[in-house]
């Protein structure tokens, strides 16, 4: 790999695209634009471009680049740093079985990769985008609650942090959904049943779908440039 600086090499951005098969565009949304007008003139012809800028549509890039240049849109997240990322993908107008195949490989290199058709790709983002904050503000809770009946904080992050990783390890490791794998922790009568009654009552269900509701309808402001 080659990292370059563009205060020592200003035309940094049209030599490396203009050499390139696959341009993976991950600058600050606000800044694609530019970015795009200035690689525009030297994309070769087929060269896929690949947005990861939450929010900027395929239509932005290819008003720019034009209807001919192929281009997809991905959402990565977070945990693609451990190679156990998920990303959507969503193709625009102009690009083929084969630009799909190469851009899902390379996103395969740190994750699982879905295919969604472009309007589904913010709510894909509510999910898997904003999913691990989700996970780690539940992570965070647990702790609390284990520091509440005493554990010192390094008890209680062992303990709520391996809890997560290893029930998701066992998750992966297993053929059965996480419902199943919850109800062979559920003896009948027993303490967890307790306290999965209490979360059910609080209407986790409805706590989920509300917020990620309101991620949905930030990604709609954000759009419109609010
Ligand atoms: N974080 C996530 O989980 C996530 C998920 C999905 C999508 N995204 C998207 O990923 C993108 C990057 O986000 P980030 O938080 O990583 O931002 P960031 O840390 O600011 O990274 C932006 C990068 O773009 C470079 N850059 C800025 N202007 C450039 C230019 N004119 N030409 C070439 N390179 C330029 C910056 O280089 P310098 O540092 O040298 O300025 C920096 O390496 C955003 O579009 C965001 O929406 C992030």
């Amino acid at each position: 790999m080659r990292s370059v600086a563009l205060e020592d090499e200003p035309a940094g951005n049209t030599d490396a695209a203009a050499a390139a098969d696959v341009v993976l565009v991950g600058v600050k949304p606000a800044m694609v634009p530019d970015l795009l007008r200035e690689i525009a003139p030297v994309l070769r012809p087929g060269t896929i471009v690949v947005s990861i800028a939450a929010g900027v549509t395929i239509g932005t890039f290819t008003g720019i680049l034009g209807d001919d240049v192929p281009v997809i849109r991905s959402m990565p997240n977070t945990p693609s740093l451990v190679r156990q990322g998920v990303t959507g993908l969503a193709a625009g107008p102009g690009v083929s079985t084969e630009d799909i195949a190469v851009v899902s490989e390379l996103f395969s290199t740190v994750g699982t990769v879905i295919q969604v058709d472009e309007e589904q790709i913010d709510a894909l983002s509510t999910i898997s985008g904003s999913g691990p904050a989700y996970v780690f503000l539940l992570i965070e809770q647990l702790t609390a609650a284990a520091v509440g009946k005493g554990f010192d904080l390094a008890q209680a992050r062992l303990m709520a942090e391996q809890t997560f990783i290893g029930a998701a390890a066992l998750l992966a490791a297993s053929d059965v959904d996480p419902a199943e794998l919850r109800r062979r922790v559920t003896s009948p009568k027993g303490t967890t049943e307790r306290a999965i009654a209490v979360l059910q009552d609080a209407h986790l269900d409805a706590v989920f779908a509300t917020a990620t509701d309101a991620a949905l309808a930030r990604a709609k402001e954000l759009a419109a440039g609010g």
